[in-house]
């Protein structure tokens, strides 16, 4: 039986990978940070918490990251913990370098140190390729595993960090460490601050009359978004090789959020026309005449990513992975998940 640790295993893709090599047959561990109140996120109501081994502890603490892997002794690593939202990490930017980057060398360390044969997943991201849209040749078919970085967030920085000292334990020890360079993946799990829960959410609550308007920042913003369930099968696929490396993980379609909200409102059965422009754009629900959704300058950021666009041809090439859930039906099952949950909230 293969073992395996998952640090932010309480997160979207956390839960999700649990499950899935839970399926495959693995014992898995999983890390987790105590609070004042035990709480398992993600993990809360699924079979997977009975069937997981947790281990408390901070992945910026280097003592407690020898705990995980001297108790776990793990096969495999997935190292999925972060400070994940990019808004967050320019209010707090040194505790996103120590959780988000410098604390994936504490893992690093203490696999080289006890277990250096386990193989290492280390979850990288899009927001490294942040603005470098403008350096890209004409006929941009998406970023790939060699485009270049511009992180345009503390959050992309600490990323970049990590995602260089994986490569560099691979090149210096020789250790099976590889990076998974995701595009943005959301799903019914998504946290309520990411947009897409945000507007899928908002969109249940004005539909069954809980809120009037949701307030939301750049709708010009474009993101390459697929579903977390097809981007976790994508890290499992990385370390069943046999050698390790880097994979670009995407769905090659990109949409704004303006396109993400129209697609919301209709899964939930209203449709939205825009009237206005930059701060005093609104969108109206076409039957009732409303305004459901405003601009708030609050949820502009101090710098932005423009465009975000990935070509996975690398990945379905060698892992062959392929993702088998759409833009639109993503959509309506986070719209209809937030139907229920809001409809079973306010009975
Ligand atoms: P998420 O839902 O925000 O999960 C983050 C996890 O990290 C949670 O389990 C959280 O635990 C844990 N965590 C945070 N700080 C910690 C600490 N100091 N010690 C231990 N655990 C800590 O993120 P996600 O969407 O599942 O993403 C998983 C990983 O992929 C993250 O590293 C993210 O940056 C990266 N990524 C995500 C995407 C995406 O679009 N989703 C794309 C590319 C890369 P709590 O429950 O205690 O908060
Ligand atoms: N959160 C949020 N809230 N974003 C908004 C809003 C709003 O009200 N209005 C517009 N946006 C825009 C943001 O400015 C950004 O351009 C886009 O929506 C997506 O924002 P998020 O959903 O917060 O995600 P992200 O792209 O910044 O980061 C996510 O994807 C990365 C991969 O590219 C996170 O999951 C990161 O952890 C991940 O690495």
């Amino acid at each position: 039986m293969k073992r395996a640790l998952i640090t932010g295993v309480t997160g979207q893709d956390g839960s999700y990978l649990a499950e899935l090599l839970l399926s495959e047959g693995y014992e898995v561990y999983g890390l987790v940070r105590r609070k004042s109140k035990l709480d398992f996120g993600n993990l809360e109501g699924t079979e997977a918490l009975g069937k997981i081994h947790i281990i408390f502890g901070d992945i910026t603490d280097m003592a407690a990251m020898l705990n995980a892997v001297k108790i776990s002794q793990p096969d495999e690593v997935y190292n999925l913990a972060a400070q994940s939202f990019v808004a967050q990490s320019f209010r707090e930017p040194v505790a996103s370098a120590n959780i988000t980057g410098v604390a994936a060398v504490n893992i690093l360390e203490a696999l080289r140190t006890l277990k250096p044969d386990a193989k290492y997943y280390q979850a990288s991201t899009s927001e490294m390729f942040g603005g470098c849209i403008d350096e890209q040749p004409v006929g941009f078919d998406g970023y790939i595993e060699d485009s270049p970085f511009h992180p345009r967030s503390p959050y992309g920085a600490a990323k970049l960090y990590a995602h260089w000292m994986t490569k560099n334990y691979r090149e210096s020890y020789g250790m099976f460490a590889c990076s998974g360079i995701l595009f943005n993946h959301e799903s019914e799990r998504r946290g309520h601050e990411f947009v897409t829960r945000k507007i899928t959410s908002a969109a249940a609550k004005i539909k069954l009359g809980i809120i009037d308007c949701v307030e939301l920042g750049n709708l010009d913003a474009k993101r390459d978004w697929g579903h977390s369930k097809d981007y976790v099968r994508a890290m499992y696929l990385m370390l069943k090789q046999q050698k390790p490396d880097d994979y670009v993980i995407a769905s090659h379609e990109t949409h704004t959020v303006r396109e993400f909200a129209e697609l919301s409102f209709k899964a939930a059965g209203m449709n939205i026309a825009w009237q206005g422009s930059g701060t005093d754009e609104i969108g109206i629900d076409t039957d009732s005449g409303k305004t459901v959704i405003r601009i708030n300058p609050e949820f502009y950021r101090p710098a932005e990513v423009d465009l975000l666009l990935g070509d996975p041809s690398k990945a379905e090439k060698i892992l062959g992975w392929k993702r088998e859930i759409s833009f639109n039906q993503m959509i309506n099952n986070m719209v209809e998940n937030d139907l229920r949950i809001v409809s079973s909230e306010s009975r």
